[in-house]
């Protein structure tokens, strides 16, 4: 059974890395630095969130993660405690074992140096070992080649694609759900038995 399953509220962990501390948000990481990534167009060109953002939007969302106990974590680097992003499972369905996983490596300066991928698979073993979700699911937009890129590396398949969806960096792009499988969930390899 999972924890999910016995307890409405789940406290959400600190989760260590090799390189890497994943800290559960709080108001301490309402900073100017964070502020910026959300008005940076590089990072948010293929975001939902609209620039300008104010720091009244940056602490509402963050006030609101905090209340309603969203699996919601900042990445920080262990070697100097700075936060260069954060990553998400929400919103997690409870009955059917499914959580929804976002992430935003805002600190441009630490892209491409696998930092995503290590705090991923972190959070994804968690969701997967500790949680006992059976399958996580994400949104992207087809453009978005650094996100698709990273998804697949982790395991990720495409589920369907919604044409057009919307329209990011000037043009309008196909969104894509992916999701991954917990292959060590028996409803999941019976399914998986049962299709072969
Ligand atoms: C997408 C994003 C999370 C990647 O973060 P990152 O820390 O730079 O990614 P990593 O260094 O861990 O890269 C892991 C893998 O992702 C892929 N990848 C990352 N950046 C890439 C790029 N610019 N081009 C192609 N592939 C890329 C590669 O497969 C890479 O593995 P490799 O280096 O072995 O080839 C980051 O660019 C970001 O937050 N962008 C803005 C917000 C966003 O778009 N979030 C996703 C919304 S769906």
């Amino acid at each position: 059974m999972s924890i999910l399953e016995k307890t409405s509220l789940i406290d959400i962990p600190t989760i260590e890395t090799s390189r890497l501390l994943l800290k559960p948000i709080d108001t301490k990481f309402i900073t100017e630095s964070y502020l910026q990534w959300m008005n940076d167009m590089e990072v948010c060109k293929f975001l939902e969130t609209s620039i300008p953002y104010s720091e009244v939007e940056l602490q509402n969302f963050v006030n609101q993660m905090i209340a309603k106990k969203v699996l919601f974590w900042v990445i920080t680097l262990k070697h100097d405690g700075s936060h260069i992003g954060n990553i998400k499972i929400d919103p997690v369905n409870k009955k059917n074992l499914i959580g929804e996983y976002g992430i935003l490596m805002g600190d441009r300066n630490n892209w491409g140096k696998g930092f995503a991928r290590e705090a991923s698979r972190s959070v994804i073993s968690y969701c997967f070992d500790t949680l006992n979700l059976r399958k996580i699911t994400l949104g992207v937009i087809k453009d978005n080649i650094a996100a698709v890129k990273l998804y697949e590396s982790l395991g990720f398949e495409v589920e369907g694609v919604y044409r057009m969806h919307g329209k990011y960096d000037g043009k309008y792009c196909d969104a894509i759900r992916m999701a991954l499988f917990n292959m060590k969930n028996p409803d999941v390899q019976n399914y998986l038995d049962n299709k072969s």
